[in-house]
């Protein structure tokens, strides 16, 4: 019987992940949850627990739900730790998003200067967790969701000992959404993936093993929008795609587009708010819906959120490995050769044969030019990003969002650095 610890229990999407482990029961057996969360989640935690404790009781589980600030008490002796959590909450977000729009830049949680604001605020307390667990539960897997989620788990990787695998929703999105455009169930549709977290292309795409991927650019363009809710649904640049002969990442709009979408952001934070503002009012109805004795499963309104699919995710993953399936799934991993176009020691996102032992990437080899230098030119930000954000490296720091393609000059990096750095200062101890 497994211990789950859950960072960031407070999360409006326990329930969710709660829904997984209950739809999973018999696979995965689970004697107990920890949810864990620091003192300004106290209340969310609090609610939440009560939400998943209903809900484990009305499925008619033996399922434990522990509430705790205690870190180490959920580490301690558990099969895996999954982490969910956001240093500074919701308005630290809404901070990442405004800041570089104030120099005209994309302002986005993950992607760009946001995202490496996220990533220095959350580098430090990731080193943490992975030090309590090489102490508490050195057999233990992590299991990152926490953003930037390949920078995270590539952090994880190189500065523990501790097997991390890296998780994001936005592969499975896909993949239902190419299934829905198909009419068929998702089952049957197998994408070829690889490429970084939020950047990752769908190399090829089968529909019960028959390569659809043309066919399925001419869908791209007309009918389909494929997006996620957090992101602004723009139609794809027809030629673009065409051009491309591969599946983008909704997140690809951001680069691919940047034009039309920094007025789209700058047009919606006019009106409704940035993202952060809007699921800031998301997450209060939430949890008033939360709150209520009579509730006890994953309400429909959870479906506002962008992170649909993530307890699919986890809980397929923590399956795989817990029952030794050896099918594939689509994971953050360590590259180790798998894209030769990349260092051995950086995080990628592809298919992994997953069993016992984690998650083995299927050989992709050299990608082609079109992809190739976006990626690689992303991924040394990223890896920059992990230099600041571990040592506290100014320089390091201003190469990242200087290099980084939707930042135009290093003049506009070092202005949204020092605005970011001066913002944060309460989360960057190591700075
Ligand atoms: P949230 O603001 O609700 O944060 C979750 C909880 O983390 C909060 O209750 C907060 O109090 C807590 N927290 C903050 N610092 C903590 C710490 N040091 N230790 C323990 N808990 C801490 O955020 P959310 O919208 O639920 O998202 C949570 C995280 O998951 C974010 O990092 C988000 O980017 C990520 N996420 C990732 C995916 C993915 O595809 N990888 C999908 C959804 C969410
Ligand atoms: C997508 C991404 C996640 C991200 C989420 C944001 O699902 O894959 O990594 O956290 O969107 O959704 P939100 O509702 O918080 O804007
Ligand atoms: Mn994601």
């Amino acid at each position: 019987k497994l211990k789950i610890a859950v960072i960031g229990g407070g999360s409006s999407y326990t329930p969710e992940l709660i829904e997984g482990f209950i739809k999973k029961a018999t696979e995965v057996p689970v004697s107990e949850i920890y949810l864990v969360d620091v003192e300004q989640g106290k209340e969310k935690l609090e609610i939440v627990g009560n939400l998943a404790r209903r809900m484990v009781e009305k499925a008619g589980l033996d399922i434990k739900i522990n509430l705790t600030l205690e870190r180490k008490e959920a580490i301690d002796g558990a099969d895996f730790v999954i982490t969910q959590f956001r240093v500074g909450g919701i308005d630290a977000r809404i901070r990442d998003e405004k800041i570089p729009l104030k120099y005209n830049v994309i302002g986005q949680e993950t992607t760009g200067p946001g995202g490496f604001a996220k990533a220095l605020r959350t580098i430090p307390v990731i080193l943490e967790i992975c030090k309590d667990i090489e102490e508490l539960s050195p057999n233990a897997w992590l299991i990152n969701f926490t953003n930037p989620s390949g920078i995270i788990t590539e952090t994880a990787l190189k500065h523990s000992k501790v097997k991390a695998l890296g998780l994001c929703n936005v592969p499975v999105n896909m993949i239902s959404h190419v299934a829905k455009a198909c009419g068929v169930e998702m089952e049957r549709i197998y994408i070829q993936f690889a490429g970084l977290n939020h950047l990752v292309w769908g190399l090829r795409v089968y529909l019960d093993g028959e390569d659809i991927t043309e066919k399925l650019m001419e869908q791209l363009t007309s009918e389909e929008n494929m997006t996620m809710k957090n992101i602004p649904a723009l139609e794809w640049d027809k030629d673009l795609i065409k051009s491309l002969g591969m599946l983008p990442c909704p997140y690809h709009r951001y680069y691919y587009m940047m034009d039309k979408m920094l007025e789209e952001e700058k047009r919606q934070s006019a009106s409704e708010g940035t993202r952060g503002e809007v699921v800031k009012k998301v997450e209060q109805e939430l949890f008033e819906l939360y709150k209520n004795p009579e509730l006890a499963e994953k309400p429909p309104q959870l479906e506002r959120r962008g992170g649909a699919l993530y307890s699919y995710a986890a809980c397929n993953l923590i399956s795989s490995i817990v029952n030794n399936k050896k099918d594939i799934q689509v994971v953050n991993v360590k590259n180790n050769g798998t894209i030769l176009d990349l260092p051995e020691n950086v995080v990628i996102e592809t298919n992994c044969v997953i069993d016992k032992d984690g998650a083995h990437p299927l050989s992709i080899g050299r990608v082609p030019a079109r992809i190739r230098g976006l990626m690689q030119v992303v991924k040394a930000y990223e890896e920059l990003t992990i230099e600041a954000g571990v040592n506290g490296d100014y320089n390091a720091a201003l190469q990242a969002l200087t290099i980084h393609p939707l930042v135009p000059s290093t003049g506009i990096a070092k202005k949204i650095l020092d605005n970011i750095l001066a913002e944060n200062r309460d989360y960057l101890p190591q700075f």
